[in-house]
């Protein structure tokens, strides 16, 4: 439900070292997906460490519209009573799924193949985002969409009364679209497949086994090629949701930036699928170690510890690897402008569709405060003014999305004067202890000319 609120304007000074431990909230994707699946599964799933973000409070609200029990017990800890896979109830109201793509995406999908017919809508961004990505791959199930034109919400999704299974090869690298057609393929007889040319986080498939779904994932000449088995009886599960290594970008980032720097992020999940940022910081020169490796509820998890590292380099940032790391180029620019030398970022052209046009929004904020950007349809890069180098002093707009709020608030630590953002309102849709947390490490956010 973010945007519909004042904004917020806040300022981040460049500031003394930051040091301590920074224990970031739970991951994002895997707490949409741990109660939308809690809610197909028969019986009790208990989730901990649910992110409890706008976003994801959004796809509770969505999940309990749809006839699911969900429960809140405080501390992170709540519990789903799922309906079955099939059982989802018409909802009696407008589903509102926030600033959310992800929860509005998997929803439709997990709803598409059930006889009952609901209406989604977000905030002013989400509202603006494609949603015939998801519709189109929908209705070859049998499902029937009306949107607004272009295909954007708020979209009335009539599911199919007696769905197909699906052969379909995503268009896009997308794992909201591949997460949309598998939920969508639980409630349809016979084996759904999905192609994915490009890998894209894996956390639908994993979960899908974890919860008793029959899915086989291969690599081929094709592409992945994800096969499920619709109808099963999904067994609830125990998740311990790690923590998100999109949001540990921040406080890592952070101390990167920030003269005499040591902070320890435990706990952070590092999917291959999702670790791409942290691939390419150390490969600038960033001084990251993976501490205590281990494995946590099927994810590969560690801790991680950034320290502060004036030497980095800008990098050709392999195109191959944008899926690993799609959520985190705009913090990943503000790196380029304290590195030496260009960064340059291609195969990128879904930045343009998420929250906001990140390339845009993220060129604009840094050129307003001395740093040169150039960009193309899917593609940009960075010139590096070298660490601490970066003027500052401008005012960026967030554009109503959370990732550009948080990287200009990392982008004024380092640099010579602060850095304004407009509206960091957006900032708890996922990462609601921003400012406390990197408060406690020593940075300084400025709420309203207020010392958080
Ligand atoms: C997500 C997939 C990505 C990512 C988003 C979360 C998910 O979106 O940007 O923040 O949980 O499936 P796309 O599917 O649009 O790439």
């Amino acid at each position: 439900m973010s945007g519909h609120g004042t904004p917020i304007p806040m300022i981040s000074h460049p500031c003394g070292p930051l040091t301590g431990t920074a224990e970031v909230p739970g991951d994002k994707s895997i707490s949409h997906r741990s109660l939308i699946l809690g809610a197909m599964a028969v019986g009790e799933t208990r989730i901990s460490g649910l992110l409890e973000g706008e976003d994801v409070l959004d796809t509770a609200k969505a999940m309990r519209a749809f006839g699911a029990e969900v429960t809140d017990h405080g501390g992170g800890e709540w519990t789903v009573l799922g309906v079955g896979v099939g059982g989802f109830a018409e909802p009696g109201q407008v589903i509102d799924c926030g600033n959310s793509g992800t929860g509005v995406r998997l929803i439709m999908g997990a709803m598409a193949t059930c006889p009952i017919t609901a209406t989604f809508t977000g905030d002013a961004s989400l509202n603006k985002r494609p949603m015939a990505r998801v519709t189109d791959p929908l209705a070859l199930f049998g499902t029937q969409s009306v949107g607004r034109s272009g295909g954007r919400l708020p979209m009335t999704i009539v599911g199919a009364a007696d769905p197909t299974p699906v052969r379909y090869e995503v268009p896009v690298p997308s794992a909201q679209v591949k997460s949309a057609v598998l939920l969508a393929g639980l409630n349809a007889p016979g084996k759904t497949v999905v192609i994915e040319k490009e890998a894209t986080r894996d956390h639908s498939e994993r979960m899908l086994a974890g919860f008793g779904a029959e899915i086989t994932v291969e690599d081929t000449d094709e592409g992945r090629v994800i096969t499920l088995t619709g109808r099963p009886e999904l067994k609830p599960q125990v998740i311990a949701v790690p923590r998100d290594p999109s949001s540990a970008a921040f406080p890592v980032c952070a101390a990167l930036i920030t003269p005499g720097s040591d902070v320890l992020v435990p706990g952070i999940g590092l999917n291959p699928t999702r670790a791409g940022l942290f691939i390419t910081l150390r490969e600038m020169g960033a001084d990251l170690t993976y501490e205590n490796e281990r494995e946590e509820g099927g994810e590969p998890v560690a801790d991680l510890r950034a320290k502060y590292s004036p030497n980095m380099k800008g990098i050709n940032v392999p195109p191959e690897r944008a899926a690993s790391m799609i959520d985190e180029y705009p913090v990943l620019s503000v790196m380029a402008a304290n590195a030496t030398g260009t960064t340059m970022m291609g195969g990128v052209k879904e930045l343009r569709v998420k929250e906001s046009d990140r390339i845009d929004a993220m060129a604009r904020g840094l050129r307003a405060n001395g740093v040169t950007v150039a960009e193309g349809d899917e593609w940009w890069s960075v010139e590096g003014l070298g660490i601490g180098n970066v003027p500052g002093g401008g005012t960026c707009e967030s554009f109503l999305d959370h990732r550009i709020a948080m990287s200009f608030m990392i982008l004024g630590m380092g640099a010579e004067k602060g850095v304004t953002v407009d509206d960091a309102g957006p900032i708890a849709t996922s990462f609601p202890i921003f400012e406390p947390l990197m408060a406690r490490l020593g940075a300084k956010l400025l709420r309203n000319n207020r010392s958080v």
